[in-house]
């Protein structure tokens, strides 16, 4: 058993930034599946927004998210994310975070779809590693925060494991920590006075992704367990432009950044398309580009589009893209020269754990911060570049609440072992693999890009059969992180295809051809 002030699950930017602030307090555990890095912090390319300098303002902003989300966005998630942003950068920047300045030493903000002005602080096109760099060098030379990798966290621990039947106290559940999978294959109690979810998305509920392996709704699983509410998780954003590479796994993001930079959209015969769906052509919103790569794909039979960066000066796209360059190179494409195919992959989960402006979850002692947490920001679709912000404004916000709250709880021990009578080794490896490709062909083809009814309920049928057949073996097995990640995507995917199905409008990012679409609600 260990015991902690603070159990933080996830180390990409919103748990790394909450364990920082809340280590003034008390003591931090850090859980993680993998390596401290393995993050989809650590692969954001594009940037951060940072509202800090005319002719940029708040209100700018705030109307850019808005339009994104189609208006489905909680205005006051998105005035405080906008208004909170200068102070979140200046804190990076005050850590050692190094963003991109002009000969003239101001910063170098970029652009990209959906904005409309440049305010995004990047550090060439690996704005994610630099963020996670500084954040985790921090953690780890902290005396107040304890990293455990290879950890995996299996389940929240609330009443219902004291034997409370948590149905009737439905609206007093308490976190008490969590239940976690060591590498040596043991299941410890984790217990501490706060818990915060910071797990991430769920990108590999479906075929193509940019995520990280790491990325399976674990987060958003174990909080629909221990019934926190979920919501909006039928708007998944897909981002138009991942290398086209077919065998690899996760998809290489070409960052938006690079169309903000005079990148064009061509079809497979090298013909522009974008100024037939959106005047802002290339740069219009990711669920317009998505949607209209998708069109053109099946229109021309395609695998792929291309996006053609022939035309930018060779200097400028090898000092501001080296990374995307290089990957290219090592496929043998010289982006300089060649257009580069690109596809849309699944990059975003816009809903998730509900949470109020200080991201506490319904369920009291849980806080849930980052791409896990629904906090109202995104509406129907998010603006790039919002979400490290996002995950930052939120997990400082929760750190300030836990300090109000500090001295009101204590750490429950009463808590009993994991219950694991009558399991036995799972030999059946190939089960779990085989359901996972099932799992990810269903909401590939049923719950993409384009969705109907008809695909909806067909899809709901097919993960029906693997949730059963999957918890029958989960019941039967010695736990492992195969079988948990395995049983909560599929609870993710069902989440995502039953809210689809309730949702009875084309909006944002949901678009169901049965449907008429909506692009202003207001
Ligand atoms: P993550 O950074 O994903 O961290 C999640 C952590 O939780 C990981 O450490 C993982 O191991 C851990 N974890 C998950 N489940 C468990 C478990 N069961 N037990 C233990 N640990 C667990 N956003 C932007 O704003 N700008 C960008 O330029 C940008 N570019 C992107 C490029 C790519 C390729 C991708 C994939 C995303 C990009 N995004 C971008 C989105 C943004 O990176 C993420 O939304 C954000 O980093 C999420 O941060 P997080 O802290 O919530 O989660
Ligand atoms: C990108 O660099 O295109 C991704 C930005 C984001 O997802 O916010």
């Amino acid at each position: 058993m260990y015991t902690f002030d603070f159990l933080i699950i996830g180390s990409g930017a919103a748990g790394l930034n909450f364990a920082l602030n809340a280590s003034k307090l008390g003591s931090v555990a850090i859980i993680t599946k993998e390596e401290i890095f393995n993050t989809s912090t650590y692969y954001a390319q594009g940037g951060i927004v940072g509202v800090m300098f005319p002719p940029d303002n708040f209100e700018k902003h705030i109307k850019d998210t808005l339009e994104a989300g189609s208006y489905l966005n909680d205005r006051v998630a998105v005035e405080i994310t906008s208004r909170e942003s200068p102070d979140r950068i200046k804190d990076l920047i005050e850590l050692g975070v190094r963003f991109d300045k002009k000969e003239t030493g101001v910063y170098d903000l970029a652009r990209e779809g959906g904005h409309s002005e440049s305010r995004i602080f990047h550090f060439k096109d690996k704005t994610g590693y630099e963020i996670e760099r500084v954040l985790s060098n921090k953690v780890l030379e902290n005396p107040n925060i304890t990293i455990f990798d290879h950890h995996f966290a299996i389940e929240l621990i609330t009443q219902h494991h004291i034997g409370i039947n948590v149905e009737d106290e439905i609206d007093n559940i308490d976190c008490f920590g969590a239940y976690v999978l060591t590498p040596q294959g043991k299941v410890e109690k984790f217990l501490s006075k706060f818990t915060v979810l910071a797990t991430g998305g769920s990108g590999n509920v479906y075929l193509t992704t940019t995520n990280p392996t790491v990325a399976t709704g674990d987060g958003v699983a174990m909080a629909y367990r221990a019934k926190a509410q979920i919501m909006d998780m039928e708007f998944f954003q897909f981002h138009p432009t991942a290398l086209f590479n077919p065998k690899e796994r996760p998809a290489f993001l070409i960052t938006e950044a690079l169309r903000g930079y005079g990148a064009v959209l061509k079809d497979i015969n090298g013909k522009e398309f974008m100024h037939k769906y959106d005047p802002r052509k290339s740069l219009a919103p990711r669920d317009i580009v998505a949607r209209a790569i998708d069109n053109e794909m099946k229109l021309s039979g395609s695998e792929h589009v291309y996006l053609d960066c022939r035309h930018i000066n060779k200097d400028e796209l090898l000092e501001h893209f080296p990374t995307i360059y290089a990957k290219c190179l090592s496929i043998g494409i010289d982006m300089t020269k060649e257009m580069i195919p690109v596809v849309p992959a699944a990059h975003y989960q816009v809903g998730g754990v509900v949470v109020d402006y200080s991201a506490r979850t319904k369920i009291n002692r849980l806080y849930a911060c980052g791409e896990v947490s629904r906090t109202g920001l995104h509406g129907a679709n998010r603006l790039g570049s919002n979400s490290l912000l996002e995950a930052l404004v939120f997990s400082y916000r929760a750190a300030k609440d836990a300090e109000k709250y500090f001295n009101d709880y204590s750490i429950n021990k009463n808590i009993p072992e994991w219950n694991d009578e009558g399991v036995k080794l799972n030999e059946e490896l190939v089960l779990i693999t085989q359901e996972v490709k099932e799992l990810n062909q269903t909401m590939t083809a049923y719950v993409g890009i384009v969705r109907s009814n008809l695909r909806l309920n067909r899809a709901l049928k097919r993960i029906q059969m693997l949730y059963e057949e999957t918890e029958e073996l989960y019941k039967k097995s010695v736990v492992n992180r195969q079988i948990c990640e395995l049983r909560n995507m599929i609870l993710v995917g069902y989440l995502i295809t039953t809210m689809a199905i309730s949702r009875k409008e084309s909006i944002g990012l949901h678009y169901n051809i049965d449907h008429p679409f909506k692009t202003k609600p207001q």
